[in-house]
């Protein structure tokens, strides 16, 4: 069994992912509704999370555990991999690797959670990758929290969208990372604005693959199990609204858990 979290819905871009890769293996969905969202919280407080959900899935059988949020990943996922040395863990991180091998102007943004944006490892992610190159980090304060809520796509909000990108885009940027697993649902949102000056970089189908590299494609029923700590049936109820139909037609179960 494979084991993907998120605080919410975000972790959802990268399950639609990893089942399409793997459309056969038991996955099981936790989003830590109780709690979300992640980004404004503080570092100890998102780290106690993800120790407890991944203590519940290791627990239910998950031998591997993809933190499907770049929150999560920037905070916890090297306290998790020691809690867990039995257990294969992928976490997510921005796609500024990906960015700066592709971009032509040398300026990148990526767009982030407040956690995230603050966070050593996105700082030590740029050293890495691009220590010579213009890179903007934007936190986006209030955007996943957009999507929880399903409203993708009001007048204000479509304002705001663009009142962040259209600054980056005059600077030159090329290359317009998204840095929290929610925001893919809000490419819709975003793709006009960068239209012809910009790409969107996501990485939900890289993460895919390394799952994939982990795991093998050994067989399963291509089950999903649906949990949540808060209201699971919004989770349920969330996939047809996203889109995501093709994982709704895999869910066999919907809990309630207490991770
Ligand atoms: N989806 C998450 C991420 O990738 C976190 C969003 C939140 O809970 O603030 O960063």
């Amino acid at each position: 069994m494979i084991g993907v979290f998120d605080s919410g819905l975000g972790g959802l871009s990268v399950l639609a992912a990893i089942a399409r890769a793997l459309p056969r293996a038991d996955l099981t969905y936790l989003a830590d509704t109780a709690h979300v969202p992640y980004g404004d919280k503080p570092d100890g407080f998102i780290r106690g999370r993800v120790l407890a959900i991944g203590r519940h899935l290791a627990e239910r059988g998950c031998t591997l555990l993809v933190v499907a949020c770049n929150t999560a990943t920037a905070h916890a996922v090297t306290a998790l991999r020691h809690q867990h040395p039995g257990v294969a863990v992928v976490g997510v991180e921005p796609g500024v690797k990906p960015a700066a091998q592709t971009t032509r102007t040398g300026r990148i943004a990526v767009l982030a959670t407040e956690a995230t944006a603050r966070s050593e490892r996105l700082a030590r992610l740029i050293g890495a990758h691009a220590a010579n190159l213009d890179i903007r980090v934007v936190p986006c304060p209030g955007w996943a929290t957009r999507v929880e809520t399903l409203h993708l796509d009001g007048p204000e909000f479509a304002a705001e969208v663009r009142a962040t990108l259209r600054p980056l885009l005059d600077h030159g940027v090329d290359r317009v990372v998204l840095g929290c697993t929610h925001y893919a649902f809000l490419a819709s949102l975003m793709t006009p604005v960068v239209q012809g000056r910009a790409e969107l970089i996501d990485v939900a189908d890289a993460v895919a693959r390394q799952v994939v590299r982990l795991r093998g494609h050994h067989g399963g029923r291509g089950a999903l199990h649906l949990a949540a700590t808060a209201r699971p049936e919004r989770l349920a109820a969330a996939l047809p609204a996203l889109g995501l139909q093709v994982l709704a037609a895999r869910v066999v179960a919907v809990e309630q858990v207490g991770a």
